[in-house]
């Protein structure tokens, strides 16, 4: 019989410490409720590893709001986005169209933010652990771990979280839950430069040889993306093979160039849409990548964990302050709602801008007329605006 260390009690437990788990515990704190964050990352692998950089509008809004404002200083407010085709780049504004605006403010920040807020208010956060076990969901959960002095540790709770991203051993937990998945025949290969802004906002390219994004992060930092094979090897892409790349991705009868410098990280991105639902079972509720993926086209994937959390929080709050664990039964549909507009969201981006191996010459022209039809008719550009910007509650 193993030995427990030590034995906790909390209101929630929340496995994943990344940016919807922590986003929860913050949300709960601020209602008096007591949670527990576990992760078997340490905070600083968290912090190092680059993922998408855009907010939506109430995103920003859900931040600020809960005192994790940094990103109104920090952060970069963008009115709109390019979409470059057929050697033309079209403005898409945002702020005209729909009055609202994302911002550039990469996702590891959003966590160090929170991270470092979380810390402030005295949470229990305990990372870089490892085994962790969740059982009886159902009526009395119980999280088991080992810390990294090999000793386990126990935490009983009213509701467990599972915010523990795309591998999520939570989801699994969910009986008999259905899965819908959709692979695409491509993957994005991301670097990290070294260069000044090749744009002021975020270009989305349409090329012959497939797509590529140019974002920003600082003065001297770019991020910058390009449909690639899924099979491709980072190792094989010199940094002049690189700029080859997108400089020809980018090119047009404006004679765009985009500004070089020293490549300093290249990671090929997996790239697939996926939903699990229902989104809780018994005690047990998800939140983030543990139970939906988004291609990274758009950069939902962040936008949904943080709208996850904020309902998340206000289901468990009705739920815990009244006794009344029935309550939890409205979060999957509200949650789920948003998902879904997302998942087609990024799934109409990714199809709109990407070269389909075996496409047709009438599969390209379509494509080409559905990217004017967008740029050309306000409708069309209103409706991709909302998106990007995110769809306020209703
Ligand atoms: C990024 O800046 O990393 C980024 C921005 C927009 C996307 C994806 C990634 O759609």
């Amino acid at each position: 019989m193993t030995t427990i260390a030590t034995s906790t009690r909390t209101r929630v437990v929340i496995v994943g410490g990344g940016p919807a788990g922590l986003m929860v515990s913050h949300l709960l704190h601020l209602a008096g409720l007591d949670s527990v964050v576990l992760d078997n990352r340490t905070a600083r692998t968290i912090e190092t590893t680059h993922r998408a950089g855009i907010l939506e509008r109430d995103s920003v809004r859900l931040l600020a709001d809960t005192g994790v404002d940094r990103v109104l200083t920090a952060g970069h407010r963008h009115a709109g986005i390019s979409l470059r085709f057929a050697g033309l780049s079209h403005r898409i504004d945002f702020e005209g169209l729909t009055g609202a605006s994302c911002w550039l403010y990469p996702q590891t920040d959003v966590f160090a933010d929170l991270h470092r807020t979380r810390h402030r208010d005295g949470a229990d956060l305990r990372y870089g652990i490892s085994a962790t076990e969740v059982h009886d969901v159902r009526d009395a959960p119980r999280v088991r771990y080992t810390d990294g002095e090999g000793r386990r540790h126990e935490i009983t709770a009213d509701l467990v979280v599972g915010a523990d991203g795309s591998r999520s051993v939570c989801r699994d937990l969910v009986d008999g839950a259905t899965r819908y998945f959709r692979e695409y025949p491509f993957a994005w290969f991301g670097v990290l430069v070294e260069a000044p802004p090749s744009a002021p906002e975020l270009v989305y390219a349409r090329s012959e040889r497939g797509f590529a994004l140019i974002s920003q992060r600082t003065a001297s930092i770019q991020r910058m993306y390009f449909q690639c094979d899924p099979g491709e090897d980072p190792q094989d892409w010199s940094d002049d093979r690189v700029w080859a790349e997108l400089q020809c991705r980018l090119a047009g009868e404006d004679g765009l160039r985009l500004r070089e410098g020293p490549v300093l990280e290249r990671t090929v991105l997996p790239f697939r849409s996926f939903v699990q639902a229902p989104m809780r079972h018994g005690r047990l509720l998800l939140a983030g990548d543990a139970a939906h993926t988004v291609p990274p086209t758009g950069a939902k994937g962040l936008n949904l964990a943080l709208a996850d959390a904020r309902i998340l929080a206000e289901t468990i709050e009705a739920a815990l302050a009244g006794d009344d664990l029935s309550a939890l039964a409205r979060y999957t549909d509200r949650a789920l709602a948003r998902v879904w507009k997302a998942q087609h969201f990024s799934y109409w981006l990714t199809t709109m801008l990407h070269r389909t191996p075996g496409a047709s010459a009438f599969d390209e022209q379509r494509q080409l007329a559905e990217l004017h039809t967008v740029v050309a008719s306000p409708s069309g550009a209103r409706y991709l605006a909302e998106g990007y910007t995110g769809w306020p509650e209703p």
